[in-house]
């Protein structure tokens, strides 16, 4: 697939009607348009056109085996895909939708193979940003949508992250400035009898325990050894930049040295700063809050591909329920192939 990529600037509070107009109608002819969510910028195709779907596989470079996520605009539009609706999908929807939860779900027979990768689920959220609203909204079809990347790479946070990707692959970007949430939504499985954190995300655990009121299993990491992994992609390495990427628990600086003294470019996402960047060091200096580091994270690792250091030195945060999406993302991203 090679054409160019049309790109739209659009308002993120009051998007322009003709722009989505025009976006809505590419997904309707079967096309690929990249928009933003409040997490990271999503690549949409008609999730109930298997050869759209198959077009957004074939531009990312994204396994067979891997389920993608359905948008729809409201509650209703989720129950028509799913075949069971239960109380708990329902207190879940009520309180963080349009928002970053994907509920898994039974899926119904309309949703073709290709989004759930032969598999009898399907993962939906409704998404909180003005731009997708609008999109689903003109476009009245689902929009099955992963990060606008190539597989395995960081995940987009601004248009241009996407452009760099993907020119050429799409039809169309709609560049309504950076997101605001910075890391992907929460995966939650419901079709155990125990709900289950596929993927951590904005929303914590914490908050979904408030509402349902008992235990959720966290984290596939919890999950006896043996049991299927039910979400492929979730223990390989992920939201990767080219740099090698070293997690350290207590603080960088020796490592920076280490790799410094041996003759490395380093980039350093740091907590323990403010530290200057030298000739051979590119410090990041990031927020010791979760939500502010989660903003953050994904163009701090953007920027230092770009410079082209050799490897990047990110301190761990402290293993506390709210920086359990931040954690799982960094140790992911360092993972080797
Ligand atoms: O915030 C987000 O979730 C963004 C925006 C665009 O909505 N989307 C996103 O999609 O991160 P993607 O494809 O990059 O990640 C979706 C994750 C994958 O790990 C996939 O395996 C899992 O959700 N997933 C999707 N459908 C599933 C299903 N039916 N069962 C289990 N896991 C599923
Ligand atoms: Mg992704």
């Amino acid at each position: 697939m090679s054409h160019s990529t049309i790109c739209l600037t659009i308002d993120s509070h009051q998007p322009e009607s003709d722009r989505i107009a025009r976006a809505a109608d590419v997904i309707r002819a079967g096309g690929l348009v990249a928009f933003p969510t409040e997490t990271v910028y999503g690549l949409g195709a008609n999730a109930l056109d298997a050869a759209a779907v198959a077009r957004i596989f074939e531009a990312k470079g994204r396994p067979a085996k891997n389920p993608i996520i359905v948008h729809v605009a409201d509650v209703a539009a989720a129950r028509q895909l799913v075949t069971s609706w239960p109380d708990v999908a329902n207190a879940l929807a009520q309180k963080f939708w349009p928002g970053p939860l994907t509920l898994i779900l039974p899926r119904k027979q309309l949703i073709p193979e290709i989004v759930t990768a032969g598999g009898p689920t399907v993962g939906i959220r409704v998404p909180s940003n003005a731009i997708a609203l609008a999109l689903l909204r003109a476009a009245g079809v689902p929009i099955a949508a992963p990060s606008a990347n190539r597989s395995t790479y960081i995940s987009p946070t601004t248009a241009e992250h996407v452009r760099r990707s993907l020119d050429g692959r799409i039809d169309m970007i709609l560049d309504g400035g950076p997101t605001t949430g910075g890391l992907e939504s929460t995966v939650l499985d419901l079709c155990e009898p125990t709900p289950r954190i596929l993927r951590p995300g904005l929303i914590s655990m914490l908050q979904i325990v408030s509402v349902l009121g008992s235990n959720v299993i966290q984290h596939a990491r919890d999950i006896p050894s043996g049991e299927a992994i039910r979400s492929p992609g979730l223990m390989e390495r992920h939201y990767a930049p080219r740099a090698r990427v070293i997690c350290v628990e207590d603080g960088g600086d020796e490592e920076v040295l280490k790799h410094v003294a041996a003759g490395a470019r380093v980039g350093w996402l740091t907590l323990d700063g403010p530290f200057k960047s030298s000739n051979n060091v590119i410090c990041i200096n990031l927020p010791f809050e979760a939500a502010a580091y989660a903003a953050r994270l994904y163009s701090a690792l953007h920027e230092l591909d770009d410079a082209g250091v050799d490897v990047i030195i990110a301190d761990l945060p402290l293993e506390l329920p709210e920086w359990s999406a931040v954690r799982d993302r960094l140790i992911r991203a360092a993972t080797q192939e």
